[in-house]
């Protein structure tokens, strides 16, 4: 029993992905210093395939030391065709897979992920928050299977969309939600307390080659400083191809903000406002909007972050994944 009797008890709803790898690492420290409680993983698809979000899942609770955590097996749909993995490696892990022991969870035999989140959120009503950092697919189908089940949530942070800075993957939509824009839809009208961070605070949000260092140098001789310093490497090298960090040697830790605003609230800043998501438009598909004008408006849907402090923001997160390394040893 943690000695914090009202920690975060978290679906982390995920498609490893680089960042997602950084996040999930955070998250088990957290969990280790009985800050956080992981009921399950909910991977879906996006970075790459199902299956390969799901190994990954598998493997990163394996090297952070959670691996009885229940892994949940993504919904498919038709936008899986679709992937990332120019950015994030064909294994959606830099292609570092093979240097990690195998998964222990076994993809055939897992729930479905929408199955998984509506079992937990009807057993544990108010009291599980999900942590959303892939295309919202697999929430979207579990409310569609059980309408109103995305309420039972305490809390949704979701990664995704773009609203005063351009996209990544088109210029106007963030990958997440241009993934699958109708799922962001369906969830964006679930609940009216939805917390997004978007790219307009996450590309601020720069990995550093110095931080992956400085990571390697508290700990020279640890697997996972390693693993992080060489997925670091890589994450830089797909960054300054696509630009995205300015000519910077880092990458952008775009899901990790989601368990800033959770654990390190002082560090952002937000507004209110109601979100919608383009999901017909032919150059703009995906594309989030908020109406900005001084006329009364339809209620809001969600908190935005607007504003993060970074350096307070990356002092945590280092100081947590030393701390996950130390305690391994
Ligand atoms: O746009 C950033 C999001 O897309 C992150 O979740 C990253 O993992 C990619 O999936
Ligand atoms: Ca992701």
């Amino acid at each position: 029993m943690s000695a914090f009797s009202n920690i975060p008890k978290i679906i982390l709803d995920t498609d490893p992905g680089g960042d997602d790898i950084f996040a999930l690492l955070w998250l088990q420290s957290l969990v280790k210093q009985g800050l956080a409680e992981l009921i399950a993983i909910t991977a879906a698809g996006g970075n790459v395939s199902t299956e390969k979000t799901f190994s990954s899942a598998s493997r990163i609770l394996s090297l952070g030391g959670l691996p009885d955590v229940e892994v949940g097996r993504g919904v498919v749909t038709a936008h899986s065709s679709n992937d990332a993995s120019h950015i994030h490696g064909n294994d959606g892990m830099g292609n570092l897979s093979l240097q990690l022991p195998a998964p222990v969870h076994n993809y055939e035999m897992a729930r479905r992920s929408d199955d998984l989140l509506i079992e937990r959120l009807s057993a544990m009503p108010g009291e599980i928050t999900i942590v959303a950092i892939a295309p919202l697919t697999n929430l979207a189908a579990a409310e569609k299977k059980a309408p109103g089940i995305l309420r039972k949530a305490r809390e949704i942070i979701i990664m995704g969309g773009a609203f005063h800075c351009p996209g990544n993957i088109t210029s106007h939509a963030e990958f997440n939600v241009w993934f699958d824009p109708e799922a962001a839809e369906i969830v964006l009208n679930s609940r009216c307390d939805l917390v997004i961070t978007s790219l307009d605070v996450t590309r601020r949000l720069i990995f550093t080659r110095e931080m992956a260092q400085s990571i390697v140098q508290s700990n020279p001789d640890s697997e996972l400083a390693q693993f992080l310093s060489n997925l670091c490497e890589f994450m830089i090298g797909t960054a300054l191809e696509y630009r995205e960090t300015n000519g910077i040697s880092g990458f952008l830790v775009h899901d990790a903000a989601t368990l800033g605003y959770l654990f390190y609230p002082e560090t952002m800043m937000w507004i209110r406002a109601r979100v919608q998501i383009e999901t017909r438009g032919e150059w703009t598909q995906g594309q989030t909007l908020i109406d900005d004008r001084n006329l009364a408006k339809q209620p809001a849907n969600a908190w935005i972050a607007t504003e993060v402090d970074a350096a307070r923001f990356f002092t945590s997160l280092l100081e947590d994944l030393k701390r996950l390394i130390s305690m391994q040893t």
